[in-house]
């Protein structure tokens, strides 16, 4: 398995290679299957797959919450020993990402960025787009997967391409998922006992209001999962939306010709989580 930790080694080990394809999956580590199944899903479609594992600065809100961040690189490693004939791994240090300085660039995402994610989380998804920006203007994939699971994060990331003519494809992954309906990520690890048991109703709300939706309007929706999730004392419910998935505007009524997704943002105490569901 190759590892790197400066981009310039990593770029002239591969040049000479002459690579049909090259795919891409930007990581900030501490990987579970969620993560994996991008990399499968990258091995099957591309000769050599880059695997970026960098938690990056700038899309975090306040340091507390970047030094909270899970770090497990030797485990990360473990995991990816497996595919190792076919994949690349790059660990940078931040000066091998931000050599000019530790800043986002600046965006215009217009009404995709100023809700949900975006609107609790502010500078966020600037800080987002500059290191996948970054990432593919040095790697020049063919392909980056990005997952489902953030699906605000990957039509930001459809939109920065378009917008900075990259001519990566940008190839969107389901989302991964425990038994119980919970989705696999990075944070499910800081839960406390109490609220790794109640995490599960974020897919529940999801899927129930599913049913809901022939006999109530997306008015009626939202006040019925604000009522539920407010009878637990130590569950703040951020947002639930109901919107359309390519402009991620919320919808008033279901009389219209789009798909539909379904939003959640649920703190459990200190932890928050996030999933989304196809409506
Ligand atoms: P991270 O949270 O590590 O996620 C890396 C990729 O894995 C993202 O595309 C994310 O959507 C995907 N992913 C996470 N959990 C998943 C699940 N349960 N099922 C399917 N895919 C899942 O997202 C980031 O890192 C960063 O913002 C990044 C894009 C790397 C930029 O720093």
């Amino acid at each position: 398995m190759k590892y790197f930790s400066s981009n310039k080694e990593l770029l002239s080990h591969i040049k000479n290679k002459s690579i049909k394809k090259i795919g891409l999956v930007p990581t900030m580590g501490s990987l579970h299957l969620g993560h994996i199944s991008l990399i499968e899903k990258a091995i099957i479609e591309n000769e050599l797959v880059i695997i970026s594992i960098f938690i990056n600065p700038t899309q975090f809100e306040n340091n507390l919450d970047l030094k909270k961040y899970p770090k497990n690189l030797e485990k990360d490693l473990k995991m990816l020993n497996k595919f190792s004939k076919s994949i690349i791994i790059y660990v940078p240090e931040v000066s091998d990402i931000y050599s000019e300085g530790v800043v986002a660039n600046k965006y215009f995402f217009g009404s995709i960025e100023d809700i949900m994610e975006g609107k609790q989380r502010k500078g966020h998804f600037q800080g987002v787009a500059t290191i996948v920006e970054k990432l593919l203007m040095l790697f020049k994939p063919n392909n980056a997967y990005f997952g489902e699971k953030d699906f605000q994060q990957l039509q930001i990331i459809r939109n920065l391409v378009v917008q900075k003519k990259i001519k990566t494809k940008i190839i969107g992954c389901k989302i991964i998922r425990e038994e119980n309906g919970l989705a696999l990520s990075s944070r499910n690890k800081l839960l406390d006992e109490h609220h790794i048991k109640l995490a599960p109703i974020l897919y529940q709300t999801l899927k129930e209001t599913q049913k809901l939706k022939n006999k109530l309007s997306p008015n009626e929706i939202i006040k019925y999962v604000e009522k539920k999730i407010s009878f637990f004392p130590s569950l703040t419910l951020e947002y639930f939306i109901i919107a359309d998935e390519k402009s991620l505007s919320p919808i008033n009524n279901f009389n219209i010709n789009k798909k539909i997704r379904t939003f959640i943002a649920v703190k459990f105490g200190k932890i928050r989580l996030i999933d989304n569901l196809r409506f």
